[in-house]
């Protein structure tokens, strides 16, 4: 029996800015994740991604509000809940998040160990300060960090330790479910390499229960994740298997972020540097139909009208778009054969 560590249905969120306009960001997101599992989320920059990544925690402050739709972590219904009661109960031991760039953000004037002490004792009150070194002294060398970086300060780290520090200290209260913003961004391939590395492994040692990993590079996640969406706009516009979004994608959109990037991953070799024209809809005014009309080569008028439907394309694989799975097909391979 599958036991689901995340659940979303429906969740829409928006910012509203101090100019009082609403920043429609996170439109009726649906997701599930089950235990040993992992998501990731795909999009270009500005279509929601860390926006639904704070929405998922149910963490709500200025100018990020709720609108409606369910979280449920780990059996629990965390939405509607006081943030300050989520703040204690929730974040950390529930959902854990690595918010984009917080490598960058560690207080230089610290040093590592007094981050992980922060930590613990937000949550225990019965700890000495031996018993935190020796806890973190273990938790490093268990995922492959040399002890010695507890007492350095942040700026003493390379980028990649760094990240991977930041990683460490959000595990230490065994999350069930972990999001990584953009975890690897940033960073060389090497360290990029790495920080992946210790990201599957997180899973495999008991740290978490599942993870989100969210990046604007889709191929990036192939071997990285199980399954994968892709955000447009502040929606869902497919989901599927890692293996059949990146070599299989359906949707004109993820087809397009297929072809926008190259990564020299084994398999993707081949894949064509062809960035999709035009940028992504204003979000205080986002478009009535499909909201990728604007820059889809197969737009029809009634796109630009109608709210398009989720259609299934078999084994829980869904797409956004009112072209028929074979038809957008059949557009494909004309587009290789013309190539
Ligand atoms: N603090 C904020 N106030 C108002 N709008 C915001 C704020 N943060 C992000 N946005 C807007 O919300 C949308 C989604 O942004 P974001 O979630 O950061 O996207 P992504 O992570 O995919 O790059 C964008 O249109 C962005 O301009
Ligand atoms: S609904 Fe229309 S505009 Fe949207 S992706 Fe499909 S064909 Fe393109
Ligand atoms: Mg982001």
């Amino acid at each position: 029996m599958t036991t689901t560590m995340l659940e979303v249905n429906e969740l829409s969120t928006k910012y509203i800015t101090r100019f009082r306009e609403d920043v429609y960001a996170v439109d009726k997101v649906s997701l599930k994740v089950e235990e040993g599992k992992s998501l990731g989320i795909a999009g270009e920059s500005g279509c929601g991604k860390s926006t639904l990544a704070l929405s998922l925690m149910g963490y709500y402050f200025p100018p990020l509000h709720y609108t409606s739709g369910d979280i449920i972590i780990n059996g629990k219904n965390i939405s509607g809940l006081n943030p300050d009661h989520v703040r204690k109960t929730i974040l950390g031991k529930e959902i854990a998040y690595i918010p984009q760039a917080a490598m960058n953000a560690l207080n230089p004037t610290r040093k590592i160990i007094h981050f992980i002490e922060d930590v613990i004792l937000e949550h225990e009150m019965y700890v000495n300060k031996k018993d935190i070194y020796e806890r973190a002294k273990k938790l490093f060398e268990t995922l492959g960090l040399p002890p010695e970086v507890l007492q350095r300060y942040p700026v003493e780290l390379s980028g990649g330790m760094k990240q991977r520090t930041v990683i460490a200290i959000s595990v230490l209260l065994l999350p069930k479910v972990l999001i990584a913003d953009e975890p690897s961004s940033a960073l060389d391939v090497t360290s990029q390499k790495m920080v992946i590395k210790m990201l599957k492994h997180l899973m495999e040692a008991g740290f978490i229960s599942s993870m989100i990993f969210i990046t604007h590079e889709l191929p990036l996640l192939y071997n990285v994740v199980d399954d994968i969406m892709v955000m447009y706009a502040g929606q869902i516009v497919e989901k599927g298997t890692s293996h059949e979004m990146v070599f299989d994608p359906i949707h004109p959109y993820s087809k397009g972020l297929m072809g926008s990037i190259i990564v020299p991953e084994e398999g993707l070799r081949d894949v064509k540097l062809t960035a999709i024209p035009g940028v992504p809809p204003n979000l205080k005014k986002p478009p009535a139909g499909c909201r990728f009309a604007e820059r889809c080569k197969f737009v029809r008028p009634e796109c630009r009208v109608i709210s398009v439907p989720y259609r299934e394309a078999g084994n829980g694989r869904v797409y956004r778009c009112i072209i028929p799975e074979a038809e957008l097909r059949e557009a494909y391979s004309r587009e290789e054969r013309t190539k």
